[in-house]
């Protein structure tokens, strides 16, 4: 059932009304997943995956003579404190030697025979001789250290004697890359691999027991190989619970936590030993704003720093955004003000409870009665605190005091949640409902974000708040012809909390 679920079948299981939408995309990230179990064997993957700023280092090298050629001095096993100048190695690569007028004519021609590896060169002076050159080629295509006929038949032409030499070729540790490198210092046998994510200049590390005498080499590494990363951190123990934060050690490099990035476009500053950021969410937030319209209302009950609040307060919705973390309160102040969206914001810093129970109930009753057919404003609440966000949704019953007299369309819910069940969807809306003390059968649709470890998946419930919940009683005058039933605004602000 689960697997049948990733595959994207998860789209039948869903159940949906009128937010099709929502389902008919929940094939991308299932597949996406799959990919991701394969990753190690599927090339264009890294695209995928960098697009999300996660960058992998692969678990195989494919060629396993690549392996062979391209390894460090076997001296540096067991390093723990980088020593650059122990990598240097000397392997024994053929050559031709040709003029040098004729070397870019060859470098075409025999292309497929000649070294290619970033960072190598190609052709190198032969001493004492200013006019030849040397044309290194690649000993994996040319194990008997000969040519094969139809290069013979190529220099031939150019009139070039196809006697091939041995050269040694210096390999020094700019030439290696990150997990031959580490390949070669970690005990034999014993994966390398460590995925990490990119948080503007610093390096996010998850590193496993066997890795950790080896962190701040690892950590280095990291920081030669890959431009623009300064800092790497790894993540000492478990999310912190309540502010969503990690514990964090740094482990190479400048020791600032204060960054910058850019998502979907727009620039927040940081720091992220304090607050909750994940670049692998971006496309569940931009897929969120686009559901809003310009005067739409957005309440987020655990904002963070703001990236649903900020688009869409930059898309000229009404936006609240609500967080207990005092850092990321100051943090989503700062970066309203940096993205001159601080206007158009209200920030709260209380427990998204208090929020609900406060502001949103506060603003809700005043705006739900006032809103006319033509009109149309949408209200949606946000709620990405997977691990507990459903336990916050009984916040919703009898919130408001009477259904609105007008035309309002009721505020759309969009709740995050963790599931290790083996129908994550039916497995949130169960939670749901049990929270809301109501069924959401063909109401509600349920979306797959992402994969967050083995057989851990994230999802977004949404549904519009059935009325039955929202309300505490109906109309007293509901028995009034329609003309007569408008509620005024004071009425409710006389009632907003009594429930
Ligand atoms: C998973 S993060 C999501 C942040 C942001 N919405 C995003 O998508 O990146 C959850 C946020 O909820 C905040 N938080 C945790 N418990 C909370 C609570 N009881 N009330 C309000 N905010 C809370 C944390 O500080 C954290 O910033």
């Amino acid at each position: 059932m689960r697997t049948l679920w990733r595959l994207g079948y998860s789209a039948r299981l869903l159940k949906t009304n009128k937010f099709g939408t929502a389902a008919a995309n929940t094939s991308f990230p299932a597949v996406w997943m799959l990919l991701a179990r394969y990753s190690g064997r599927i090339p264009g993957l890294f695209a995928v995956v960098k697009k999300n700023r996660f960058f992998t280092m692969p678990d195989t090298v494919e060629d396993k003579a690549d392996l062979e050629l391209y390894s460090p001095h076997p001296g540096v096993r067991g390093m723990t404190q980088l020593d650059r100048e122990a990598f240097k190695r000397t392997v024994v690569v053929p050559v031709l030697k040709i003029k040098k007028e004729i070397v870019n004519t060859l470098l075409k021609s025999l292309k497929h025979v000649v070294l290619q590896r970033p960072g190598l060169k190609r052709v190198v002076e032969e001493p004492g001789d200013e006019d030849s050159r040397l044309l290194i080629l690649d000993p994996r295509k040319l194990p008997e250290f000969s040519l094969g006929e139809s290069e013979q038949e190529v220099l031939k032409q150019l009139n070039v004697h196809p006697e091939v030499s041995k050269y040694n070729l210096e390999l020094t540790y700019e030439n290696f890359k990150s997990e031959e490198i580490l390949r070669a210092v970690l005990p034999e046998g014993q994966e390398v691999t460590s995925g990490f994510s990119r948080v503007g200049h610093i390096a996010h590390l998850n590193l496993r027991d066997h890795q950790l005498p080896y962190r701040h080499l690892i950590g280095q590494v990291i920081i030669d190989k890959n431009p623009g990363i300064t800092c790497v951190v790894n993540k000492t123990n478990i999310i912190d619970s309540t502010y969503r934060n990690f514990q964090m050690e740094v482990l190479a490099g400048e020791s600032n936590l204060v960054t910058k990035v850019k998502e979907n476009n727009i620039v927040y500053e940081l720091d992220f030993s304090k607050v909750y950021w994940n670049p692998r969410l971006s496309t569940e937030h931009s897929r969120i704003v686009e559901l809003l319209k310009p005067g739409d209302v957005l309440f987020d009950v655990f904002a963070g720093i703001g990236p649903f609040a900020i688009p869409a307060a930059k898309k000229k919705c009404h936006v609240f955004a609500n967080d207990l973390n005092p850092e990321s309160y100051n943090w989503l102040l700062h970066n309203c003000k940096l993205n001159k969206v601080d206007k158009k914001i209200k920030a709260f810093n209380m427990d998204g409870r208090d929020f609900l129970l406060g502001p949103v109930r506060e603003e809700l009753s005043k705006e739900l009665p006032l809103q006319k057919e033509e009109q149309k404003t949408s209200f949606h609440i946000v709620m990405n605190l997977p691990a507990l966000a459903t336990e916050f949704l009984d916040a919703f019953r009898h919130l408001l005091v009477r259904e609105p007299c007008g035309t309002a369309d009721l505020p759309m819910v969009h709740c995050y949640g963790f599931s290790k069940h083996e129908n994550p969807a039916k497995d949130i809306q169960e939670r749901a409902e049990a929270s809301l003390g109501t069924s959401l059968d063909g109401r509600c649709s349920t979306y797959l974000v992402r994969n967050v470890a083995p057989n851990k998946e994230m999802l977004c419930i949404s549904f519009q708040i059935p009325v039955d919940v929202l309300y505490k009683r109906p109309c007293a005058d509901e028995a009034k012809p329609a003309s007569k039933r408008l509620c005024t605004s004071n009425e409710f602000s006389e009632e907003k909390f009594l429930s």
